[in-house]
């Protein structure tokens, strides 16, 4: 069964319909031929904007020469109320200085220390379950988003807070469900993006609960007495420039981040892995097994789960959770026979380059087997960015590695998944890559 893909749109519209398209769901509102395309150039009245799926200028963009790249303002203008200044935002001398500092502390070593609270939340998450009927995508946030508040605070989601933040970023997204997107939309820059009141308020509160959550390991910290998570760990480090450590305000800004990027992007990942293997029985049934071999899962048996890991792997691959990144052309550019004028916006589509006809082969199927091919070993290099690449690679891609299969390997041992008849999830891109109607799931105790 081809996983689901939704319809593109005919390759001319009007530019109205274009943004009423996009206002509802920015996948099918592109043209197939992106699937084929190596560069495409969207005009607008009030600006350029030029896809780019050719492997060498993706690396061009991304790896060779990100500081001419930078983050695209249009797009932080519609996070900056709830992400302030935070190092997904950031560019230049601030971004570099936010990196040496929170680097450190998503390294393999510390990987290590960080995964005993994955897995407390992953046995929390397998313990929520029963078998029945179940919308997987709102399990899959909760279980996240535990994942989140676990490693960074040590608190579980269940914690009055942690609660709080995670239905108060729930309403932020119900409010506004293509903030990160505005810029694609073909709107000129003087017109206001009006944030809806509701989004406005629920970012506030947010913001406010989480410097709650951040003086108090601030004061812990000067105590003595903080555990030794991840909070604790980037708000001690020093900046091996400078000597600093991030002031409280700073961290807010961090924080806010970290529960963005780090619960969206990996709930997303987990909900539509899990339709996969429902749909594709004898891959749930290979995972299995070797999940059932691999022993306590402790942290050297991840190391073990390679099906488990190129599953994965293949679901970001056809589902990538962030679909399209966009950056800003610092200078006039040359790109193949076009001139791309200082400002263009450059979008980079891992949703286009995943499904690419001329690099992928079978780009629409579901073949984890793929990854030991020699197409997909070359594919993985050049055409496969779920995390991005370069420089402002996700400071969580080998967090979410670690805790993508972890979560299956918890959630598989105990349950079989079953795909819910009549309900097949279609993918629509909000925050994330998400599923219109949610992903159903029919789960059955091993
Ligand atoms: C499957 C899970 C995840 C996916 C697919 C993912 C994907 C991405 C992508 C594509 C970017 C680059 C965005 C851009 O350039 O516009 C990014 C950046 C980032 N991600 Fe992740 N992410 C995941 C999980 C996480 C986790 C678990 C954390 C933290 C705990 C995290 C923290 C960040 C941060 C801080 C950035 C900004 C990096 C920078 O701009 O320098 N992400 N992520």
């Amino acid at each position: 069964m081809t996983p689901p893909k939704p319809p593109s749109r005919p390759d001319r519209v009007a530019l109205w319909r274009y943004a009423k398209l996009f206002r509802a769901d920015l996948l099918s509102a592109q043209p197939a031929r992106l699937y084929r395309a190596w560069m495409a150039e969207f005009r607008t009245p009030f600006f350029r904007s030029f896809l780019v799926n050719q492997p060498d200028l993706v690396a061009e963009v991304l790896k060779a020469r990100p500081e001419d790249f930078p983050k695209s303002d249009r797009v932080a203008e519609g996070l900056r109320p709830i992400l302030g200044n935070s190092v997904f935002l950031t560019n230049g001398a601030t971004w570099e200085r936010q990196r040496r500092i929170i680097d450190p502390a998503f390294e393999g070593g510390r990987l290590r220390d960080t995964f005993p609270a994955m897995q407390a939340a992953a046995r929390a998450c397998a313990d929520r379950l029963g078998p029945g009927e179940v919308e997987f995508e709102a399990e899959a946030s909760h279980a996240a988003a535990d994942v989140i508040f676990r490693t960074l605070f040590s608190i579980p989601i269940e914690h009055e807070m942690a609660a709080q933040v995670f239905a108060e970023f729930r309403a932020y997204q119900q409010a506004q469900p293509i903030v990160n997107l505005a810029a694609l939309i073909p709107l000129p820059r003087w017109m206001p993006r009006f944030l809806p009141r509701r989004a406005r308020r629920a970012g506030r509160r947010i913001r406010a609960l989480i410097t709650a959550l951040t003086e108090a390991r601030m004061a812990e910290i000067r105590a003595g007495t903080a555990p030794d998570d991840l909070a604790t760990k980037i708000m001690t480090t020093r900046d091996p420039e400078t000597g600093e450590t991030f002031s409280a305000a700073e961290m807010v800004d961090q924080v806010a981040i970290f529960f963005l990027a780090g619960h969206e992007t990996s709930a997303s990942a987990l909900g539509w892995t899990l339709y996969l293997l429902a749909t594709h029985p004898d891959w749930q049934e290979a995972l299995a097994e070797e999940i059932a071999g691999a022993g306590a899962l402790d942290f050297a048996a991840m190391s073990k789960l390679r099906l488990t890991r190129d599953v994965f792997r293949e679901a970001l691959r056809l589902y990538p959770p962030v679909p399209m990144m966009v950056r800003q052309a610092a200078c006039p550019e040359h790109f193949r026979d076009r001139e791309v004028p200082r400002g263009s916006q450059i979008v980079l589509s891992p949703w286009h380059l995943h499904r690419h006809e001329r690099l992928w082969e079978a780009p629409d199927a579901f073949d984890p087997a793929r990854w030991q091919s020699e197409n997909g070993r070359k594919c993985q290099r050049e055409a496969f960015i779920p995390f991005s690449a370069g420089a402002r690679v996700c400071t969580g891609a080998g967090f979410a590695m670690l805790e993508g299969p972890l979560l299956l390997a918890e959630i598989l041992r105990r349950f079989r998944v079953f795909p819910v008849e009549g309900r097949v999830p279609e993918p629509v891109a909000h925050l994330t890559v998400r599923s219109r109607t949610g992903i159903w799931l029919r789960l059955e105790r091993r």
